[in-house]
């Protein structure tokens, strides 16, 4: 039997060393080590052995059988390797990888939120509107008279039932002290606004505004003055002239454009329009004071200023976008940019 075992493990060891594939090696563990296998069988003839040689026989068993399972892991092994290797072949590890593109915030989010955090440093909270409004806020209560040009059909979306896509977010002035407990008001809204403008490089019928508002009791123009200076000179770099030109609003009383100067590259340096302001009308009090019925707004009492800028415009400046159109058309090219 000692010699049987001898010859299974040199004959399986031989063969072995000639199987190149997986089916072939299997084929090799099933006749060796399987059921009906040699090895299997031998084993099988271990109750005939007699008790003196047991030990011997079944050590030399356990030999072979080892052998033979470590020389079908090598093969198993080398196979793999073969294969993995194959898999990979013509693979450069060397190559840089691809990167994944990273979204970003669309410009115009940027600078809003820019805008909104330099005010909150200053006091102003959150105030938000609708933005399908009231001729009463939008107009009215803001003292625009009924033939004001701004409130003709062919500037403003109508609605059939009368109201309107709101002309700007000066009407969340209106909204916010409709509804406040007490003074002070110290607000700002950012928003979208409507206007039935002919589309072209600088003008869309859906833009955004940030509108300011800051009533209270001895509020006065320096603080407007200050306050706006201060807001440019954040979002533009501390070096950034600003200028008050006089203008006319309705709803406010001195008002004025601002002008900030900006190096533009490659350009002598530019005054750029960009928002506009005032002092709160007396009139918008007493048209507030008469919708609630109370005197927390008593245009004897109270003065305030009031600004609406155009963030699209900031946006353009700030990064130098010459068609305000690249904002809405969510081109990655465009955006990618930012
Ligand atoms: N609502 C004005 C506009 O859209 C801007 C403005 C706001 C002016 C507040 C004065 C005070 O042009």
């Amino acid at each position: 039997m000692l010699s049987q075992l001898d010859q299974i493990q040199s004959e399986g060891l031989a063969a072995l060393a000639t199987i190149h594939d997986e089916a072939a090696l299997e084929n090799f563990r099933v006749a060796v080590l399987g059921k009906k296998g040699s090895l299997t069988s031998i084993a099988a003839g271990m109750r005939n052995v007699p008790p003196d040689q047991k030990a011997v026989v079944g050590a030399k068993l356990n030999e072979v059988r080892t052998a033979l399972t470590q020389g079908i892991e090598q093969i198993q092994l080398a196979l793999q390797v073969a294969k993995d290797a194959e898999s990979v072949k013509g693979l450069d590890i060397t190559l840089p990888g691809r990167p994944s593109p990273s979204g970003a915030l669309h410009p115009l989010t940027r600078i809003r939120d820019k805008a909104i955090q330099t005010l909150r440093r200053l006091g102003f909270a959150l105030a938000d509107g609708p933005e399908i409004e009231t001729e009463w806020h939008c107009f009215d209560a803001l003292n625009t008279p009924a033939d004001h040009p701004a409130r003709n059909e062919k500037d403003t979306f109508y609605l059939p039932d009368g109201r309107l896509l709101r002309t700007h977010t000066s009407s969340v002035q209106v909204r916010t002290m409709e509804t406040v407990k007490s003074l002070p008001v110290r607000i700002i809204a950012p928003g979208a606004a409507y206007r039935r403008d002919e589309i072209d490089a600088t003008h869309l019928s859906v833009f955004n505004q940030l509108e300011g508002l800051y009533v209270d009791k001895n509020v006065s123009l320096a603080d407007l003055k200050g306050t706006l200076e201060y807001f440019f000179q954040e979002m533009f770099g501390e070096k950034t002239q600003v200028r008050f030109r006089p203008h006319f609003f309705p709803f406010t009383e001195p008002s004025f454009e601002i002008d900030v100067k900006l190096e533009v590259k490659g350009q002598a340096d530019k005054w750029i329009e960009i928002a506009g302001c005032g002092m709160v009308d007396p009139a918008v009090f007493t048209a507030i004071s008469q919708s609630r019925g109370d005197q927390v707004f008593d245009p004897n009492e109270v003065t305030g200023f009031a600004f609406g800028l155009g963030l699209d415009r900031l946006a353009m400046i700030l990064h130098g976008i010459t068609d305000i159109r690249h904002l809405i058309e969510n081109d990655v090219r465009f955006l990618a940019q930012f």
